[in-house]
């Protein structure tokens, strides 16, 4: 049901070039080229040298953005859900004072070729790859961090990542960035705590845990950031395999281990829009978390909203969490811990992602019968 891994097309940059902070101006310090080399040599540090073509490369991207008036903001995962919706906001906005560089690990696919005719200027870079990062994050103002868990399944991975986008935003000097994160479920579910199971050694819900753990990634290297709580995708009824199934008796069911409790959901275009609110608020949000969602809801209240716009009965199916977890499909068990850390931890969960905060910074939020007038005939349905 979770989406299938898609084959990492890992294409490094070709060559290593110069930090970002070799690249950034000092205030003062040593003007002559003479005094430089003597510092480096002093300190008999190991001088990187710079491919010319990338070094030239990186300085025209510092010349374009800087002629443009714009503030640039980098945006990891553009031409994925949360990313592409704020790319999509920010260009959207003919009187937006930031550009948009779109980071992509394929700059010749459809939708990075989409994203670039709207008005991004579409980088290569990879998230396991810290170098083109800093490449990247060069000379922009901001940039929005996401990690794709359900690529590899590897919230090791995940950290790491982080960890390197975190390093790329220090060096480049970012005045503001956003980690897309999600609650550390261990906080409230500790390991030794038998009610769900630790999986991969050291997790409850793999894919949350690794976003919040890698908060600190943030915090310990003092990067300017705004930590934003995602919600629930609606869009997981299209897309993630979480749409209307035929049940054991016919009838038209969504499945979840919530119980009766209520989930923050939103439209997944709503996060990015959202996040350019951040963007545009600026220095107020450095530093705090903030939660978004478009509506909290029941299952059944989901199946009710369904059954409405789709014309045909859905019914929800709360199955427990044991239940769920041994779906068998990949990540059946972290879905099944993280509803069941929802379900247990429902209102804590919700009151994390202010519905008046996530308007305020996004007028156009989409509730659930929003996002069903829009979207209800793409979600895939099966004949009963
Ligand atoms: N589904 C939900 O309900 C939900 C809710 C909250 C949070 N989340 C989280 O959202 C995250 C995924 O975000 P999404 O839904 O916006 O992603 P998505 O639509 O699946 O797209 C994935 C994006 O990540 C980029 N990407 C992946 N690996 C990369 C790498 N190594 N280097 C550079 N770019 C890379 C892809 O870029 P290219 O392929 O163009 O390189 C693409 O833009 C997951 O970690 C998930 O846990 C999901």
């Amino acid at each position: 049901m979770a989406r299938k891994s898609k084959a990492p097309a890992r294409k490094k940059a070709g060559v290593k070039t110069k930090t970002a902070k070799a690249n950034k101006k000092p205030a003062s310090g040593p003007k002559k080229k003479g005094a430089k080399k003597k510092v480096a040599k002093a300190k008999s540090k190991p001088v990187r040298k710079r491919p010319a073509k990338a070094s030239a490369k990186a300085a025209t991207r510092v010349r374009k953005a800087k002629a443009s008036g714009k503030k640039i903001i980098v945006v990891t995962g553009a031409t994925g859900a949360q990313g592409g919706g704020l790319v999509r906001a920010i260009l959207g906005d003919a009187k937006s004072k930031f550009g948009v560089r779109a980071v992509t690990r394929n700059p010749k696919s459809d939708k990075a070729v989409a994203i670039a005719k709207l008005g991004a200027e579409v980088v290569q870079a990879d998230l396991d790859d810290v170098d083109s990062l800093k490449k990247a994050f060069n000379g922009a103002y901001g940039a929005y961090c996401v990690t794709n868990f359900w690529e590899h399944f590897s919230p090791d991975k995940e950290l790491a990542q982080a960890a390197k986008m975190a390093e790329a935003a220090k060096e480049c000097g970012l005045k503001h960035v956003i980690w897309s994160t999600l609650e550390d479920s261990r906080n409230w579910i500790p390991l030794s705590d038998n009610r769900m199971p630790t999986l991969m050694g050291k997790y409850k819900v793999p894919h949350f845990d690794a976003k919040g753990e890698a908060n600190g990634q943030f915090t310990d290297r003092k990067v300017p950031t705004t930590f934003l709580l995602t919600s629930y995708y609606w869009d997981n009824l299209i897309h993630f395999g979480m749409g209307p199934q035929v049940g054991a008796d016919g009838a038209l069911t969504i499945t979840m281990a919530m119980g009766d409790k209520k989930l923050p959901g939103i439209a997944s275009d709503d996060i990015g829009r959202c996040a350019y609110g951040i963007f545009r608020s600026g220095a107020k949000y450095i530093g705090r978390t903030v939660g978004v969602a478009g509506e909290y809801l029941s299952g059944a209240e989901m199946a009710a909203a369904l059954s409405k716009a789709l014309g045909r009965v859905v019914r929800y199916d709360a199955v427990d969490p044991d239940t769920y977890r041994s779906f068998g499909f990949a990540g059946a068990d972290d879905l099944g811990n993280m509803f069941q850390f929802n379900r247990d931890f429902s209102e804590e969960f919700c009151r994390a992602r202010g519905l008046h905060e996530a308007r305020s910074l996004n007028k156009d939020l989409q509730n659930f019968d929003d996002w069903l007038s829009r979207h209800k005939d793409e979600i895939p349905m099966p004949q009963t």
